[in-house]
């Protein structure tokens, strides 16, 4: 079922979420369906639970086809990650241009590490163990940072590089925002 997102402002997207403690219950697939109806319904990269409202440590990203929010980005594969712990592979750190379901119509300039480990499980439990880079650990950085309370926004630091989408990407696909 599409849930309603959060948007910036509401307290809860600014909360430190609690981790999974039991897999593969009724409750956690019903989360898990409706995070992805509701990533999907809204064309998103990802989306995390906080962002709907359930303060668990629980994320979704990626798409099997192109994106129309990030239409030059490389295909990443759906991902249910669960309780993720993140460690960088090195100090490079890239910037790249992202956006927020909860921060609808504005684009902004992060940086993100470029290269990336991630571990954590899936919806029954299974262990998830990555390395990854560029758009990818984009992706999962900006994701598991909602687990923590923190909205991209607050890791701009060039605020020349922060806008509305449509004035920024003229281009870009209107129902991307
Ligand atoms: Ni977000």
């Amino acid at each position: 079922m599409k849930r309603e997102i959060l948007r910036m402002g509401d307290p809860r997207l600014l909360a430190v979420a609690e981790p999974v403690r039991e897999f593969n219950t009724p409750g956690l697939l019903a989360l898990l369906d409706d995070l992805f109806d509701t990533m999907h319904g809204a064309n998103g990269a990802g989306l995390a639970a906080p962002q709907i409202g359930v303060g668990l440590r629980v994320v979704v990203f990626g798409y099997a086809q192109q994106n129309v929010r990030y239409p030059e980005a490389p295909l990443v594969p759906e991902t249910v990650l669960i309780n993720p712990v993140l460690e960088r592979l090195d100090d490079t750190l890239e910037d790249g241009w992202e956006g927020c379901l909860s921060v609808p119509g504005l684009r902004g300039v992060v940086p993100r590490f470029a290269r990336l480990r991630y571990t954590g499980f899936d919806a029954g439990g299974a262990a998830i163990d990555r390395a990854v880079e560029g758009f990818h650990a984009r992706v999962v950085q900006h994701e598991c940072d909602h687990l923590d309370g923190i909205l991209y926004p607050m890791r701009v630091q060039d605020f020349t590089r922060f806008g509305f989408t449509e004035v920024l990407f003229p281009g870009l696909d209107p129902s991307a925002d």
